[in-house]
C-alpha cells in the first residue's frame, strides 16, 4: 500500500521578536491600551515575530521550503507539487506557490494556494496525502506562510495583539511505510461572520473592510468543540486510540483552547506541543513552525504518532494523524 509520509520540515521566523512589553509600549503612543498582563492571562502570549515593511510571505515561505528540503535531503527538483496555505499572499495572482516555485528552481510540477485561514497548512497536508497516495505526485512542498501583521488593525486591541509573522513548511514523499493514516477537513461557511478579513481589491480600490475582525468568544466555542469532535473522527477513521498518539499538534491561537482541548480529549500536557508563548499565533504557519521545532528539538521521534489539527476563520477545522 502506498502512503504519503512527512520526511522533512523547516521553518523560518522573522528576525525582530516584538515582547508583549514593547507592543503595550508601542500601542500606547496609538492611545491603545494593553499590557503584558492581559496578554499572558488570557492567551498564553509572551512575544511574536513580526516581519520587516516589505517583506511578502512567498519570501518567507521561500526560506521555510528551503530548510525542509535541506532536511528531506532532497533536491528542489525533485518537488513535483507545491501547496501554500496562506490568507495572505503576495498578490491576487500570480499564486505564492507558483513564487516559491520559481524561488527554490523546482519547475514542471503543480503548484498552487490553500485558502483556509488558520487551518491551511491542515487542508493542505490533506490535499497533498491524496495527490501523493494517488499517484499524481511524488514528492511535495507544504507550506503554511503568512505576513499576518499586514491585516490587522493596530487600534483593535482585541486582535491586534494575539497574531505573528511566519512560515512552516514540511516535505511529503510517496512511501511503502505507514505515514499519513488520515485526514479529517470541515468547514461551515454559516459561521463566517465569527472571524473574517471581508475586504478585497477590485478597480483599484480596497472594498470592504481590509482587516481582521473577530468574536472572540464565539470562535473559542466553536474551536473546542469542532476540534475535539475532529480528533475522535480521525483516529477512527485510522482506528487507532486517541491514547496511541504520541504527540499533539494543535493550531497555536490560544494556550486556554489548547489546554482545554487537551484535557477534553484526555491527551496529558506532556504530549502537546506548544509554541503559541514564543510566535503568538501565525495562521496557516503555526502547525508546521510547531512541528518542526518539536523535530528539530528532538521530542518527535521517527515512528511515533502526530495528531495535527487546525481552527479558523471560514469557519474551517480539521486534522491529519500522521505516523512520522
Ligand atoms: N488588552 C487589554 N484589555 C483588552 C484587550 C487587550 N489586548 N483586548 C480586549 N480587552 C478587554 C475588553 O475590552 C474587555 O473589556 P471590558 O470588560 O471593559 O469591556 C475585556 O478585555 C474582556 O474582553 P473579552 O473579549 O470578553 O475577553 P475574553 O476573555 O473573551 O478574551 C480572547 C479575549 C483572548 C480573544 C478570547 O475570547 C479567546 O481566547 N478567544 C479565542 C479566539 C482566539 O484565540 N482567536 C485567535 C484567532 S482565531 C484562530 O486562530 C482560530
Amino acid at each position: 500500500m502506498a502512503y504519503a509520509k512527512i520526511t522533512g520540515s523547516g521553518s523560518y521566523l522573522p528576525e525582530r521578536v516584538v515582547s508583549n512589553d514593547a507592543l503595550a509600549a508601542d500601542l500606547a503612543t496609538r492611545q491603545v491600551e494593553t499590557s503584558d498582563e492581559w496578554i499572558v492571562t488570557r492567551t498564553g502570549i509572551r512575544q511574536r515575530h513580526i516581519a520587516a515593511e516589505g517583506t511578502t510571505t512567498s519570501q518567507l515561505a521561500t526560506h521555510a521550503a528551503k530548510a525542509a528540503l535541506d532536511d528531506a535531503g532532497i533536491a528542489a527538483t525533485d518537488v513535483d507539487l507545491i501547496i501554500v496555505a496562506t490568507s495572505t499572499p503576495d498578490y491576487v495572482f500570480p499564486s505564492t506557490a507558483c513564487l516559491v516555485q520559481a524561488n527554490i528552481g523546482a519547475g514542471g510540477g503543480a503548484a498552487f494556494d490553500v485558502q483556509a485561514v488558520c487551518s491551511g497548512f491542515v487542508y493542505a497536508l490533506a490535499t497533498a496525502d491524496a495527490f501523493v497516495r494517488a499517484g499524481r505526485a511524488q514528492t511535495a512542498l507544504v507550506i503554511g506562510a503568512e505576513v499576518f501583521s499586514s491585516i490587522l488593525d493596530w487600534s483593535d486591541r482585541s486582535t491586534c495583539v494575539l497574531f505573528g509573522d511566519g512560515a512552516g513548511a514540511v516535505v511529503v514523499q510517496r512511501s511503502e511505510k505507514p505515514g499519513i493514516m488520515a485526514a479529517q477537513l470541515q468547514a461551515d461557511g454559516t459561521q463566517m461572520g465569527v472571524l473574517h478579513a471581508a475586504g478585497n481589491v477590485a478597480h483599484g480600490k480596497v472594498v470592504g473592510d481590509p482587516f481582521l475582525r473577530m468574536d472572540g468568544q464565539a470562535v473559542f466555542r466553536l474551536a473546542v468543540n469542532h476540534l475535539s469532535d475532529s480528533a475522535r473522527a480521525v483516529c477512527a477513521e485510522a482506528g487507532v486510540p486517541l491514547t496511541d498518539i504520541d504527540w499533539f499538534v494543535p493550531h497555536q491561537a490560544n494556550v486556554r483552547i489548547i489546554n482545554f482541548l487537551g484535557k477534553k480529549l484526555g491527551l496529558d500536557a506532556s504530549r502537546v506541543v506548544v509554541t503559541v508563548d514564543q510566535h503568538a499565533n501565525t495562521s496557516a504557519a503555526s502547525v508546521p513552525l510547531a512541528l518542526d521545532q518539536a523535530r528539530r528539538d528532538g521530542r518527535i521521534q521517527p515512528g511515533q504518532l502526530v495528531l495535527l489539527q487546525g481552527v479558523g476563520g471560514g469557519f474551517t477545522w480539521g486534522s491529519v494523524l500522521a505516523r512520522m
